[in-house]
């Protein structure tokens, strides 16, 4: 296992360029089990959760081509519809090919994708929309086994909660149902829209895209002539090298960005009195001779998100004054918190609302362990305002989602190796 050591404390400079967003990739991989022909997709980012669903769609029967992040990709060839637990328990946005494998072929059997150190991650809601398009859905063995041999009938779906990766499943379930389906109280997330755009490129009417309601027409199983596309960039990316910026009170461009998509994060950045310049596809960040404390609760898309949680908070323990952030998303994503503190920051939790009190400069480097994707950057940012060393161990969280993030950083001026565990 590998760990990072960072030496802190440091300036950055320059500029990064973002890599494609992850979870604008994951669907789209998913969607591409609906298509009556390959394709080409270019900047897809080099992270293991795509390696893992590449790894998922090959072992079902796929094939394809990567090079960087140029990727060929052939899922007309599939011929398998079982998403084992081995594959499942490794990534559970694995989840996604339920909804079009079931559309496809009309059955098909899911692992029951395990909880993960931020929550139980329930997919009730995915199952309950895939029953009211007419599937047969049974829990079997940890399982789940969904059947629908007269294919999905469109239908009216109102989601409880707004869900991204369910409203994603049943975005690709209903392009090859029979009918229309209106799907309310929908997630609209930038990642969300490029399913719907992509899908609509393949000859689906879509209407109220980027809204809360969205209405699929179904081709009734006609698969889908898909078109070649460019994975939109990673707007959570993007927002953790913008937090490094801030945290080291340097001056750091991102490239490659669709700023909008950031809005909520760099009025946050802004309430904290760092100044943001924008322009078509970057955003800089200026430093401010006073970081102010923050208040934040997160909340769906285009609330400030759950996945800069973890940044911010290690961004507010230089602050000062006192910080809340209240994680409405997910009950334990605070399992950076346990980490920071062992560095030497204030905070105090009660329920899902942290009091973080500044303490600019106190922070010294440690032994940490990452425990989740967004904790794992948490606490690259906090090592690099510490003083002394700081080791983060099993940064494999880390790798899921973030492509290199050492070398970029690095490129950066900071001062961070990988190293192998002794
Ligand atoms: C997506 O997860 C993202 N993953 C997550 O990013 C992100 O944190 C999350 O959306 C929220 O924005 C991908 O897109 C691959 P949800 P998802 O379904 O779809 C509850 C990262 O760091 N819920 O929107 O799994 C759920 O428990 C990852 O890249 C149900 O109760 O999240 C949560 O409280 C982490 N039943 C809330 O809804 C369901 O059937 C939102 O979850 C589904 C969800």
């Amino acid at each position: 296992m590998d760990y990072l050591k960072v030496i802190g404390t440091q300036k950055l400079q320059g500029s990064v360029r973002i890599s494609g967003a992850k979870n604008a990739a994951l669907p789209l991989l998913a969607a591409t089990i609906l298509s009556s022909n390959k394709l080409h997709i270019s900047n897809l980012p080099n992270v293991v959760d795509i390696n893992t669903l590449l790894e998922l769609l090959q072992m079902l029967g796929a094939t394809y081509q990567k090079k960087n992040s140029n990727l060929d990709i052939d899922s007309t060839t599939i011929n398998k519809t079982k998403a084992t637990y081995e594959i499942v328990k490794t990534m559970r946005a694995s989840i996604l090919v339920l909804g079009p494998l079931l559309a496809r072929f009309g059955h098909c059997e899911v692992s029951l994708p395990g909880g993960c150190a931020i929550g139980q991650r329930p997919v009730d809601l995915h199952l309950k929309a895939l029953e009211q398009m007419g599937a047969i859905i049974e829990i079997k063995n940890g399982y789940i086994e969904a059947k629908a041999p007269n294919g999905l009938q469109g239908t009216t779906i109102v989601f409880d909660k707004i869900t991204v990766t369910g409203t994603e499943n049943i975005i690709m379930a209903a392009s090859l149902a029979k009918g229309a389906t209106t799907i309310i109280n929908a997630a609209k997330e930038p990642e969300v829209i490029q399913l719907c755009e992509v899908i609509q490129d393949a000859g689906v009417e879509i209407k109220g895209i980027g809204t809360n309601t969205i209405t699929i027409e179904g081709t009734n199983q006609k698969l889908l002539s898909m078109k070649d596309f460019t994975i939109i960039p990673d707007r959570i990316e993007a927002g953790t090298y913008l937090c490094a910026g801030a945290i080291t009170n340097s001056t750091l461009t991102v490239q490659n960005v669709e700023p909008e998509h950031l809005s909520a994060v760099l009025s946050k950045f802004e309430e904290m009195g760092f100044k943001i310049l924008k322009d078509k596809s970057s955003i800089t960040i200026l430093p401010t001779n006073k970081v102010k404390a923050v208040n934040i609760i997160t909340t769906e898309y285009p609330g400030f998100p759950t996945d800069m949680q973890a940044q911010f908070m290690a961004l507010a323990t230089i602050a000062q004054g006192v910080s809340i952030i209240d994680e409405k998303l997910f009950e334990n994503r605070f399992m950076h918190v346990a980490e920071l503190v062992r560095m030497g920051a204030d905070i105090t939790l009660n329920g899902t609302v942290a009091h973080i009190q500044g303490t600019p400069n106190k922070l010294l480097g440690t032994d940490v362990m990452a425990t989740d994707l967004r904790a794992s950057s948490a606490l690259v940012l906090a090592g690099l305002v510490a003083n002394g060393e700081t080791n983060i161990h099993r940064i494999y969280h880390l790798d899921r989602g973030y492509d290199r993030l050492e070398n970029k950083l690095a490129a950066l001026g900071a001062n961070i190796i990988r190293n192998k565990e002794a």
